[in-house]
């Protein structure tokens, strides 16, 4: 049966991609590893600041943003706050962002 073949194949590859994607979910452990690399440094890490101009993460209060602006401060940075354009990967800010709704209220 060739005639049905495509249909065939369009509907093994979605299935496929609904199996595979969500295992693309932001992924707060590895996250958690280029945290500790790059961001505890100044953030601290579980989140409380070293750098006394870094905003508090564990507070109950902190990231009442949503992921898009946190992501365009770790993009293009702030202030003390670097710019990781270049350096990280979309994903891997969103595995960052990912990791630092983790901290918030664990003090
Ligand atoms: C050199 C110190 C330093 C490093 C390293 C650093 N930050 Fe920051 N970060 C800051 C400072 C200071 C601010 C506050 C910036 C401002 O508003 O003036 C900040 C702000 C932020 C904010 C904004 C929070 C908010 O509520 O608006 C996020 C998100 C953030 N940092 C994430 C990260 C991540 C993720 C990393 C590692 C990839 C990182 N930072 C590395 C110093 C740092």
């Amino acid at each position: 049966m060739p005639r049905f073949r495509p249909l065939f194949t369009t509907t093994v590859w979605t299935a496929l991609a609904v199996l595979v994607l969500p295992a693309h979910a932001a992924d707060p452990s590895s996250g958690g590893a280029t945290y500790q690399r790059l961001c505890a440094q100044c953030h601290g890490s579980r989140g409380v600041p070293v750098l006394p101009v870094a905003p508090d993460f564990s507070a109950p209060t902190a990231l009442m943003k949503g992921d898009g602006a946190l992501l365009a401060v770790i993009r293009d940075g702030r202030g003390a706050m670097p710019a990781y354009q270049g350096q990280l990967k979309e994903r891997d800010m969103l595995d960052v962002v990912a990791h630092l709704r983790t901290l918030r209220g664990r003090r």
